[in-house]
């Protein structure tokens, strides 16, 4: 079963107890790099904590959350061989597999209600990636 990394910064971390209970019941290991409270911290550091346990292949996909997702998504995609997609419908979820063969899943829990966030999380870890045609366009992606 697919190991996944997941942390967040204060503002996602009611969503990511809740991500991690959903994640554990559907059968996934989850492995958890904080933030551990609501307490104010900087979205970056959790962003390169999550980045490294997917670069290094310790976990094969991971779920990053703040405030909007945008801050994540903007940390996580600095590190090559990370293709995090910010994905506020199932549908972006969806195609950012298909397409993007994304590999960090980013959510904005201040404008996402919980059911819709996990309606999201299953697409994205259902949907597989399609290559074809977007092998060659995903390879560009990183900075040489
Ligand atoms: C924290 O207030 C907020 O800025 C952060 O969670 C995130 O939305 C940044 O992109």
């Amino acid at each position: 079963m697919t190991k996944i990394a997941i942390a967040s910064d204060h503002a996602g971390f009611e969503y990511k107890s809740a991500i991690t209970d959903y994640l554990k019941k559907r059968g996934y290991e989850v492995i958890d790099f904080g933030t551990d409270s609501d307490k104010s911290v900087d979205y970056p550091v959790y962003a390169k904590k999550l980045c490294s346990a997917i670069l290094s292949g310790q976990c094969e996909k991971g779920v990053l959350l703040c405030g909007t997702g945008i801050g994540m998504s903007m940390a996580a995609n600095r590190f090559n061989g990370i293709r995090a997609a910010l994905c506020p419908i199932p549908e972006y979820a969806k195609l950012a597999r298909e397409h993007n063969n994304a590999n960090v899943l980013c959510l904005g829990s201040r404008f996402i209600d919980i059911n819709t966030t996990l309606r999201i999380l299953d697409v994205f870890l259902d949907s597989e990636f399609q290559g074809g045609r977007h092998e060659n366009r995903v390879n560009q992606i990183d900075i040489q």
